[in-house]
């Protein structure tokens, strides 16, 4: 099980591992059922600014299933897309979608902290609901750095915590105490659908995520929309 944020990187990192392995039959049903579907529109956002300016090589990392990976080779189908995650299970069922719909994209196991990429390998890197759960912010942004190219775009699509207000309370109910019970009773695994939320209150606010990318090197900016429930940034090196 994820703890909290005294957990050592190592630890943390392979509590993760584990269980993104066990919920991933269940994955993609979650994700629709919690999200009502929108989950697919926020990474259609964040697949256009990636594609913004034609990369010819993505990397979608933290690419579980591979939602983003097959949305962004429909978006750009001349561009080489590569799906990259450290939970194999994840992955594949990652390459059964690719398979179904006749698309080529290699999905392959890599661990964002330690990135198996040379230097500049590509022009866009893409990480939807994936950067939240990495060990370390600021060695994951500076091995993405690493891997674009100049002039490349780094996209990250994560939750913020909360927004305050009413809105924002109504929101933190669902997040805390229901999407916890869905989860649990259809994942069978309550633990991590308990860490979704936790993991979320524990997330950087925009600005200080901001701060962290242009401390990395990223010309930054981010919009947030879903009434602040969603938040995408946009990092050019
Ligand atoms: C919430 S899922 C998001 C999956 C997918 N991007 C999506 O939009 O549905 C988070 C993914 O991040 C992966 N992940 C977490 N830490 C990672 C790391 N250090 N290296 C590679 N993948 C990681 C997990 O295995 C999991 O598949």
């Amino acid at each position: 099980m994820v703890k909290d944020s005294s957990e050592k990187p190592a630890e943390k990192a392979r509590a993760v591992q584990q269980m993104f392995s066990e919920i991933a039959p269940r994955y993609d049903l979650l994700n629709r059922l919690l999200s009502a579907g929108i989950d697919q529109r926020w990474r259609f956002i964040a697949a256009q600014a990636a594609i913004e300016k034609k990369p010819r090589r993505i990397l979608d990392l933290a690419t579980g299933t591979g939602d983003m990976a097959l949305l962004l080779k429909r978006l750009a189908p001349q561009a080489e897309v590569i799906g990259a995650d450290f939970a194999l299970p994840m992955l594949e069922i990652a390459r059964q979608k690719a398979r179904k719909l006749g698309l080529e994209i290699p999905f392959q196991q890599a661990d964002a902290l330690a990135l198996p990429f040379p230097d500049a390998r590509f022009d866009a890197v893409t990480i939807a609901f994936g950067f939240r759960n990495f060990a370390d912010y600021d060695q994951a942004l500076a091995e993405l750095y690493r891997v674009l190219a100049p002039g490349g775009r780094l996209c990250i699509l994560e939750f913020p915590p909360p927004p305050k207000g009413g809105f924002g309370e109504l929101y933190r109910l669902y997040f805390q105490k229901v999407l916890p019970w869905i989860g649990g009773l259809v994942s069978g695994n309550p633990s991590a659908y308990r860490y979704l939320p936790e993991s979320v209150e524990r997330f950087p606010e925009p600005q200080t995520l901001k701060a962290k990318m242009e401390q990395a090197g990223f010309q930054t900016r981010y919009r947030i929309f879903s009434g602040g429930i969603v938040a995408l940034h946009i990092g050019d090196n």
